[in-house]
């Protein structure tokens, strides 16, 4: 077993980690307060090749493997979430989908912009009533021979006001259940899409989640991603793939705040000497540093267990679960370690800490990945 980085894989880390603390690090406490979407930020980030990171170059992408996308996106998410959620959603939800499954027309149309950070994707599954019950689509995509009619609303989207293409999965047979679903590539700029307000969120402030309308919206039947009835495994697998990157997510806002109290404990006196030789402060960031070593391997696993064409779904579930565990521990040990300077933003943790949250919400909860890792296991 060889767990040494490539020259090209170290390479990829270095850029992302320069671009996070020189790009990203200044500002990222205003756009967060202010909910301001990075514009700047993601079309700098796409310049330098992580829109489409895994995308092959024919098609405008960077053509690396999963592991480079992991390690960059734990670089990323060190210092600005709220960047890196945007990142992931294009990365593997629509550039992975696209790209897989996806005709020649589609990808020569819409995944080379995507690729290349022209234009943002959004991924639009979720429903009111419709989160963790993934099945229970209400929305609707009416065969109209030549063109679908869409009509329904998405909850939580993220990039919804900032992407050009969404890709919707929406119910075309109600009586076939999740066989009867389907997945379309719609145009945001199409008549009959409304964007909602913008959502007030706890953390990722700056990255745009809204709802999203559709009424009476013709798509046509050449947007369509492969046959009829395809869109819920369509979903499951790019769900599957999406995790490994909200796993890396996870990862980077727990081994950012682990950093930052690191750092910190070093610095800061009491009782005579560095807090750091108190063992108390020691024995915290010994758990921390096992435990966010352990997401770590676990994200690592999971990508290499894409990149040599395996089945990646359970060690996918397993590393989301556990990173975003940990994100919620370590974030949160880290602000005792900074004692009242920890709760205040100029410190940096108390943002790691609420972006941390989300990690065990979207792209299927923590009881969602405990379905799918169960089942498996239970399979034997
Ligand atoms: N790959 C291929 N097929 C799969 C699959 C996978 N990984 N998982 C399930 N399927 C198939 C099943 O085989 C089954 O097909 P058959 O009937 O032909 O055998 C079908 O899909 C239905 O599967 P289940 O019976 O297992 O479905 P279920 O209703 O019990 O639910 C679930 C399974 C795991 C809970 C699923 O609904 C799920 O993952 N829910 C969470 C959805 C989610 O992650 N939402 C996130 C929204 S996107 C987002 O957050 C993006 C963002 O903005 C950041």
């Amino acid at each position: 077993m060889n767990f040494q980085l490539t020259e090209e894989q170290v390479a990829v880390q270095m850029a992302a980690r320069d671009f996070a603390r020189n790009e990203l690090l200044p500002g990222v406490i205003e756009r967060d307060e202010h909910q301001k979407f990075p514009a700047e930020q993601i079309q700098k980030l796409g310049e330098l090749g992580f829109m489409g990171m895994m995308v092959d170059p024919k098609y405008g992408g960077s053509g690396m493997d999963t592991i480079s996308y992991v390690l960059a996106m734990e670089e990323i998410s060190k210092i600005d979430a709220s960047v890196s959620v945007c990142m992931s959603v294009n990365n593997s939800l629509v550039c992975w989908g696209l790209e897989k499954y996806g005709n020649e027309d589609q990808k020569q149309k819409y995944l080379v912009e995507l690729a290349t950070g022209k234009k943002i994707g959004a991924f639009l599954l979720s429903e009111p009533e419709a989160g963790s019950d993934a099945t229970s689509q209400r929305t609707t995509a009416e065969d109209m021979g030549d063109y679908y009619l869409l009509n329904g609303t998405k909850n939580w989207i993220t990039n919804g006001n900032s992407a050009s293409y969404y890709l919707v999965i929406a119910q075309t047979y109600p009586e076939k259940g999740h066989k009867g679903i389907n997945a379309l590539i719609v145009e945001k700029n199409s008549p009959g899409v409304t964007v909602g307000a913008k959502e007030n969120k706890l953390g990722i402030r700056g990255s745009d989640t809204h709802s999203i309308m559709f009424q009476d919206v013709k798509v046509p039947k050449a947007n369509r991603i492969g046959d009829d009835g395809f869109g819920f495994t369509f979903a499951m697998k790019v769900l599957a793939g999406g995790r490994i990157g909200i796993a890396a997510q996870a990862l980077g806002i727990a081994s950012g705040a682990y950093e930052l109290a690191l750092k910190y404990s070093k610095e800061r006196k009491a009782f005579g000497t560095e807090i750091s030789n108190h063992q108390a402060i020691a024995f915290k960031l010994a758990d921390m540093a096992t435990e966010v070593e352990a997401a770590r391997l676990l994200c690592l696993k999971s990508a290499w267990t894409k990149d040599q064409g395996l089945d990646y779904t359970l060690s996918a579930s397993m590393a989301k679960l556990y990173a975003s565990d940990i994100a919620q521990r370590v974030t949160s040990e880290a602000i005792q370690i900074h004692g009242g300077y920890g709760y205040v933003k100029e410190f940096h943790v108390e943002r790691l800490m609420r972006d941390a949250k989300i990690t065990q919400i979207y792209e299927g909860t923590s009881e969602v990945q405990r379905i799918v890792i169960s089942r498996t296991v239970l399979k034997g």
